[in-house]
């Protein structure tokens, strides 16, 4: 078996210093939270806004998948996907989830926890109709984690749906549209050497509540 360690040892990547202090950070988490993104996008990262939705349903096994940020604000931070899929259906039954981000560059990883709701409809369809019209044709020929007999039954559907539907404007499919997290729990976890890295956690107990900062242990 070969160790993920030594593949990456002699990479040269070194651990950004500089910490996290509690007297330099904010009271709102989502001023942070806008900071390190912004720093992310700077620093060129793969893909700033993707991050790793952790999910489980009625059974309780978890099951992840990544998905891309596309907004956030007061009230949650925002995904689109196909609401009939392994993870809308996990939703439905539970609406506990978590979202990780990760900046390798910057050695930096946001954790969320929350519950999820679904976005009201008039935002995903503000947000389906300026989507391309080949990302609609797709949300319509895709029942996402549903058993495809084989890929040319998929491309088969988007030839139909694209002959179809040449030059109609594509309404919203009613199983696609946006969900946001509603975060009760947000940790920034800085990097730092030896192992001593930063952990600052804002919590709060309901909704409207006040944010309480924590340090943890790395
Ligand atoms: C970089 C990246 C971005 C993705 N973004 C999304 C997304 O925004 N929405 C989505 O439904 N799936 C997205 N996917 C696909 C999901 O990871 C996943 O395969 C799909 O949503 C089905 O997941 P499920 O069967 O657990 O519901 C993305 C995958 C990758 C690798």
């Amino acid at each position: 078996m070969k160790s993920v360690h030594e593949i990456i040892a002699g990479s040269g990547e070194e651990y950004i210093s500089g910490g996290l202090n509690e007297k330099d950070i904010p009271a709102d988490p989502l001023d942070l939270f806008e900071k390190w993104l912004e720093e992310a996008v700077k620093r060129k990262t793969g893909l700033p806004n993707a991050m790793h939705l952790s999910t489980a349903g009625a059974d309780g096994r978890p099951s992840g998948r990544i998905v891309l940020l596309k907004e956030f604000d007061k009230r949650g931070f925002v995904f689109y996907t196909n609401l009939d899929s392994r993870k809308g259906v996990e939703l439905k039954e539970n609406n506990h989830a978590a979202l990780t981000f990760f900046w390798n560059e910057l050695f930096r990883q946001v954790r969320l926890e929350g519950r999820v709701f679904e976005l009201p409809s008039g935002e995903s369809d503000s947000y389906f109709a300026i989507r391309p019209h080949d990302s609609k044709i797709s949300a319509l020929a895709s029942e996402q984690s549903r058993i495809l007999k084989n890929r040319e039954t998929l491309e088969n559907r988007v030839r139909e749906l694209e002959n179809k539907l040449k030059d109609k404007i594509i309404e919203r499919p009613a199983n696609w549209g946006g969900y946001y997290l509603s975060p009760s729990y947000i940790e920034f976890w800085q990097g730092r050497t030896h192992r001593l890295h930063d952990r600052i956690v804002y919590r709060r107990d309901d909704i409207k509540g006040k944010w309480n900062i924590m340090r943890l242990y790395p």
